[in-house]
């Protein structure tokens, strides 16, 4: 439980703070928003740290400029709240939305976990894989079939540390990663088409097996 506080607090704080002109339940953002945000949206606002909120009526006002880059935003507008409140959380506390994903034990994610942290049609991927500490590391991804894919590593400071174009051989991808700074890290993946990661490991070493 102890872990969703930390979730649940700035998450209700923020929707708490433009209740006045928006009528909904208050909940946190679900994890789907999250990875629309910090892989559609990221684009241009990543590491957006004015360090203070839009007010309440940039919300109406960014609605269209919201859906214009998130056509499946158009008829849901909690989600377009979502966004709202994530980016707005982004400028605040320039840190990444929290989200609500254990991190699995061996670093290997699979299944439903793993799809959690996509987006449903385009298959965009954005996952937190916990704290590194300075070393050698190499992410390995099993692919559903062959594709090309672009990939970004990125700190918690918004540093990137890996942006390369890659493609799969023998539906497997293997990225080396060198990492000098400690803490926590964000895996990022955009496809050419879309197409699902069956699972994701990081393993120490740069040359070691899976
Ligand atoms: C191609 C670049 C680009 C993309 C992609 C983009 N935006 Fe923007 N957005 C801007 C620019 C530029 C502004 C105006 C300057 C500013 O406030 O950052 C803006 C403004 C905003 C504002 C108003 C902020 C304020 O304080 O008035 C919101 C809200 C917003 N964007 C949300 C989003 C969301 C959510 C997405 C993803 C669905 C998104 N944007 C995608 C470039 C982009």
């Amino acid at each position: 439980m102890k872990q969703h506080f930390g979730v649940w607090i700035p998450g209700l704080i923020l929707l708490l703070s433009f209740s006045a002109t928006v009528h909904s339940e208050e909940r946190t953002p679900f994890t789907e928003s999250v990875v629309i945000f910090n892989t559609v949206c990221a684009k241009c606002h990543e590491a957006e740290c004015s360090g203070r909120l839009s007010f309440d009526d940039a919300y109406e006002t960014s609605r269209s400029h919201i859906i214009r880059h998130y056509g499946e935003a158009s008829d849901k507008k909690w989600l377009q709240q979502e966004l709202f409140v994530i980016l707005n959380y982004m400028k605040e506390r320039c840190a990444y939305y929290p989200m609500d994903a254990p991190l699995p034990a061996r670093r290997v994610w699979s299944g439903e976990i793993l799809q959690r942290m996509s987006t449903l049609l385009e298959r965009n991927y954005f996952i937190p894989l916990g704290p590194f500490v300075p070393g050698q590391y190499r992410i390995n991804l099993e692919m559903e079939r062959d594709a090309r894919v672009t990939v970004h590593l990125v700190s918690e400071r918004f540093d990137m540390v890996v942006e390369d174009c890659m493609e799969s051989s023998d539906k497997a991808i293997h990225i080396p990663v060198t990492i000098m700074e400690p803490g926590g890290y964000y895996f990022r993946m955009y496809p050419r088409e879309p197409v699902r990661i069956e699972r994701l490991s990081v393993v120490e070493g740069g040359m070691t097996g899976d």
